[in-house]
């Protein structure tokens, strides 16, 4: 038997019996995969009922205080699902109703690709696969593929595969084939294979690789970077700017990071070396005394030498004043 007919074979067979899989209500299916985003089925099950109970609708749900909701979900963890998930019961209620389409359905506020393909696929028949670290595992041992998760070829070419595999007609029981079938029989550790229905044709079980996919990508090697740094010092004061967004260190202060030194500023330190988790860097930090204050990029102020310390400073910039 082929891949999916075997998965949903099993699924039929073995599928968990789940409150929110007696219901073909997109709100209660929303709301299911919501909780289970970041929750195990054993913890979201009560929490559901709960909220269920509380909001049999989407209108009671979009009507009440965040208070409440937050109240509701104390405990889950992960608290922008909560007010995300007030957030779109009032786009839903504001749009007449529950989109859909998996574009209407990726529209609400806290969905992601996975949760759309699977509220679209179990709510409304939608033929989108999902896609998750279950996914992964299954596909990669059973054809396996080798890929490093985690990477975008990865993504690509795992969603692409169970696109194909995923049968038109059938997609809410193979993703929520998939999604058990992940959970209890291929699982990360120790899974099932010796009473599996795919062993037979799984290729990492006939190559014995079962414990070696999926490949994880190994973590990157630590790069080098450069910084040029000048303590510029003009009459008891000097010059810092607050590093922005985007890069390390946000928020803290440093001194005037440039890649023209000027020729009077004198090297304290060269290629001061300063390990970070994911790169090394390499810092040349240089003083500068100039008789009147220089004009600086824009961002940087100056400040007394002697208020540094009242500053948020990377180490490394502490480390260097330290040389001076
Ligand atoms: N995890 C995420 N969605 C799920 C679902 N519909 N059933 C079981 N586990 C899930
Ligand atoms: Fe997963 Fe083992 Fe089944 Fe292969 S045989 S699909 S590794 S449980």
């Amino acid at each position: 038997m082929a891949f999916s007919e075997t998965i949903l074979h099993w699924y039929a067979e073995n599928g968990r019996d789940l409150p929110w899989r007696r219901t073909r209500d997109p709100y209660a299916i929303w709301l299911s995969e919501i909780i289970l985003q970041q929750t195990r089925v054993a913890q979201g099950w009560s929490y559901w009922e709960r909220f269920m109970e509380h909001f049999p609708a989407v209108e009671d749900l979009a009507a009440a205080p965040e208070d409440e909701v937050l109240r509701l979900w104390q405990g889950l963890g992960y608290y922008s699902r909560a007010r995300n998930l007030h957030t779109a019961a009032k786009q839903i209620v504001a749009l007449g109703g529950f989109p859909d389409t998996l574009e209407g359905i990726r529209a609400l506020k806290g969905v992601g690709d996975y949760t759309a393909a699977a509220i679209g696929s179990i709510a409304f028949g939608l033929p989108a696969a999902v896609v998750d670290g279950n996914v992964y595992r299954v596909l990669a041992r059973y054809f396996g593929i080798a890929t490093p998760v985690g990477t975008t070829a990865a993504r690509k070419e795992f969603t692409d595969l169970a696109q194909r595999l995923l049968p038109p007609d059938e997609p809410a029981a193979f993703n929520q084939g998939m999604m058990d079938f992940g959970a209890t029989c291929c699982t990360p550790v120790n899974p099932a294979c010796m009473t599996c229905p795919l062993q037979g044709s799984c290729q990492a079980f006939r190559t014995g690789r079962v414990e070696l996919l999926p490949v994880k990508q190994a973590p990157a090697k630590p790069v080098e970077r450069h910084l040029t740094y000048v303590h510029v010092r003009v009459d008891g004061h000097v010059a810092i700017h607050r590093r922005g967004p985007g890069d390390i260190w946000q928020g803290l202060w440093e001194p005037l990071l440039t890649d023209s030194v000027p020729p009077e500023a004198r090297p304290v330190i060269k290629a001061f070396k300063h390990q970070l988790t994911h790169r090394t860097l390499y810092a040349d930090f240089y003083l500068w005394e100039p008789s009147d204050r220089p004009s600086l990029p824009d961002g940087y102020v100056w400040i007394e030498e002697a208020e540094l310390g009242a500053y948020a400073k990377p180490r490394l910039f502490e480390l260097l004043l330290e040389k001076l």
